[in-house]
């Protein structure tokens, strides 16, 4: 597969097309930002790792009923994937409060949510990523009913499925954020990728952030959790 012109430089990605025009390349870079762009920085590896990582976790979820782009890690920091039309949209899954939910809603974080919450942001960074309900996403077709349903449902699949299968490594999970797309034919998979800098991931026993917030919060220890993280879920390093 021949790597060709670039087709789009995103904040921790570049997509390639490839001479199958239903094929695309990801590039994930080291580049890291938060708050719309406002903070910037170098995350050692990072690229190495998301890509690792999100590919790891998107074969356990096709393997277990979930429709992803993933077609073919093919180096340490390039992947293969189907050519998708993103729906404009993030799905953010929550199990425990933090982040903007916390301060939002006025909820201490680390309190333990009764149910798995689910909610959208309209992916649009001259708008800051605002909230959006379906009522909204229908109102602008964005998506139609049957997909926000089929979004919804293997969002909480890919939680349930998440949250077991770290818990046994030690890692709690406390939200994340998913994106989904559509194949030439219609369908919808997921996309774009579930990484450290997408989710919250805590220690089990110490509630240690072992994620983006230790960049977004200048805590320190990046390059370290998000090493640990890969170590966790493949036994391995960079
Ligand atoms: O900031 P907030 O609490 O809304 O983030 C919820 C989850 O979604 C976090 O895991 C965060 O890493 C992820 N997220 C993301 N990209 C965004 C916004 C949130 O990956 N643009």
């Amino acid at each position: 597969m021949e790597k060709l012109e670039q087709l789009y430089e995103g904040k921790a990605k570049k997509v390639f097309k490839t001479d199958d025009p239903e094929v695309l390349m990801v590039d994930y870079k080291d580049d890291a930002t938060a708050f719309n762009g406002e903070k910037k920085g170098t995350i050692q590896s990072k690229g190495i790792i998301n890509n690792r990582v999100t590919n790891h976790l998107m074969k356990m979820l096709e393997d277990q009923g979930i429709p992803t782009h993933l077609i073919k890690e093919i180096s340490d920091r390039e992947t293969l994937v189907k050519k998708v039309t993103i729906v404009p949209l993030e799905v953010i899954i929550r199990n425990v409060a933090a982040g903007s939910f916390s301060k939002r809603y006025g909820v201490e974080e680390g309190k333990e949510l009764l149910a798995p919450t689910l909610e959208f942001s309209l992916k649009n960074d001259d708008l800051g990523d605002p909230l959006i309900n379906s009522y909204h996403v229908l109102a602008l077709g964005l998506a139609t009913q049957e997909e926000i349903d089929t979004i919804a449902k293997y969002a909480f699949k890919v939680n349930e499925i998440l949250k077991k299968y770290l818990l046994d490594l030690g890692i709690k999970l406390i939200d994340f954020k998913l994106e989904f797309g559509k194949t030439s034919d219609g369908t919808i998979v997921l996309a774009d990728e579930i990484s450290p800098d997408t989710c919250r991931f805590w220690d089990k026993d110490t509630n240690e952030k072992l994620d983006k917030d230790r960049f977004r919060r200048d805590m320190g220890g990046v390059e370290n959790a998000y090493e640990e993280i890969m170590k966790r879920l493949m036994g391995e390093t960079v």
